[in-house]
């Protein structure tokens, strides 16, 4: 078990790139279920999320082969069409094969995800979806099984817009018989970034980056290529721990459409922004730290995966600012911790109202989930004295050696096994 030891109160100076995208690349990687062969793709984060989709996909019998952050899946020889529960209770994304593996077997057994530590994580949009795709679902012992002789083409709505759902119903609908036609459709980066690569297999979508995609199921798919986008949450947090810190650096990040809600909000609070094609700079030198309310919301809105590194930004802000997930209303597992180090925060229904104050004193703290603890390292990077985040295996699920990259920008924290729990 990992800790990290950060001694707070350093500036932050010179330049930081951004690893690939982590929720961009579990999508990716189960899609290439939908065909036969050797598929790569490029620019894959070596986090540990990822690790664990590799081994659920060599466990259904995907060849996979990670080097220098491009990843090569040989879908030729699947062995099996179940999930199981000891691979899928780590991560919530793995119910991303229900859709492939059905579309392509007409059969699926997919554990009922575990995952995330706050509130429950429902997926009953996934399964309507399938059923409206013609399987049969049922749910016994902990799992999903789902069957189809051939998924039909249909009309799907999503009520709520979901990224997951959206992503397995595309997949499904990429090899059913006849046209799908998706509204209230995810419009995340990552969804576009799918359908484009499920596209460059074969398939005929529609509509890609819009809230209506329209597939023509085709009868097969082929192994293909793809450069996976930037992480645009890394990016933020990146950005965030400038400002938190009132440093100046530079961020390697070339995908100002992904982050304009961050962008935005950090301008608000008196940061200065400026670009180059490749580079971003923000010089929160001499800012004035002014309280910025968030709410957040789907693509193209504040992501839900911001807030709380957005709460630790704002407990050190002047005045009093309201943050509100309207994504995930209980998503504040972060705020106890933060308090625990002199912030001053109060969760009302699903909102965090947050009194800035002074200064964040040092103290041990503990990781709850993946964005809990990146916000726990920012409050860290900031409070005087010493603050030592725990359980930081949560912060290795979504970000590859954060603490190489702080500390290569000046930053005083390290990584200390321990056997402290
Ligand atoms: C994706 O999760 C991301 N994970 C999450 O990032 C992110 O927080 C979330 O989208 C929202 O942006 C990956 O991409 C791997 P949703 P997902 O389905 O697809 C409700 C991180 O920190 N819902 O868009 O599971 C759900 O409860 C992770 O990197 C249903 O009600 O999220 C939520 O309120 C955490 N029924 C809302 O929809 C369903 O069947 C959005 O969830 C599915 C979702």
């Amino acid at each position: 078990m990992d800790k990290f030891v950060i001694k707070g109160g350093k500036k932050l100076s010179g330049t930081v790139e951004v690893s690939g995208a982590k929720n961009s690349a579990l999508a990716l990687m189960p899609a290439t279920l939908l065909n036969s062969g050797k598929n790569i793709i490029n620019n894959t984060p070596e986090v540990s999320d990822i690790y664990t989709m590799i081994k659920l996909l060599n466990h259904l019998g995907v060849a996979t082969n990670f080097c220098d952050h491009n990843l090569m899946l040989d879908t030729s020889h699947i062995i099996n069409q179940i999930a199981p529960y000891e691979h899928v209770k780590k991560m919530r994304a793995s119910i991303y094969v229900l859709g492939p593996l059905l579309a392509r077997y007409g059969y699926a057994k997919v554990s009922m995800p575990g995952g995330c530590a706050w509130g429950p994580r429902p997926i009953n949009l996934h399964l309507e979806a399938m059923k409206k795709l013609g399987a049969e679902i049922q749910l016994e012992e902990g799992y999903i099984t789902a069957k189809s002789k051939k998924l039909q083409g249909t009309k799907l709505h999503f009520d709520i817009s979901s990224v997951g759902a959206t992503g397995n119903a595309l997949m499904a609908a990429s090899l059913a018989k006849g046209t799908t036609l998706i509204t209230n459709a995810s419009i995340e980066p990552e969804i576009t970034l799918l359908a484009e690569f499920i596209k460059s297999m074969g398939a005929k979508i529609s509509g890609i980056g819009s809230t209506t995609l329209e597939i023509e199921g085709v009868d097969e798919l082929y192994p293909s290529n793809i450069e996976n986008i930037a992480d645009r949450i890394e990016a933020g947090t990146l950005l965030t721990a400038a400002a938190i810190t009132r440093s100046k650096i530079n961020l390697e990040y070339k995908n100002l459409e992904h982050i304009k809600s961050i962008l935005s909000k950090l301008e608000d609070s008196g940061v200065i922004l400026s670009y180059n094609n490749k580079l971003i700079q923000i010089d929160a030198t001499k800012c004035s730290s002014k309280n910025v309310d968030i709410a957040t919301s789907v693509y193209p809105g504040f992501p839900t995966d911001m807030q709380a590194q957005w709460t630790s930004y704002m407990s050190l802000a002047n005045g009093i600012s309201t943050i509100t997930d309207s994504v995930y209303h209980d998503r504040f597992n972060h705020v106890p911790e933060l308090n625990r180090l002199g912030a001053n925060i109060e969760i009302i229904n699903n909102s965090a109202v947050v009194k800035g104050v002074q200064s964040l004193a040092g103290a041990k703290v503990m990781s709850t989930d993946l964005r809990a603890s990146a916000s726990l390292v920012l409050a860290g990077l900031a409070a005087t004295g010493t603050t030592e985040v725990l359980r930081v295996y949560h912060l290795d699920r979504g970000y590859q050696r954060i603490e190489e990259k702080l500390r290569a920008l000046g930053a005083d924290i390290e990584r200390v096994s321990t056997s402290e729990f």
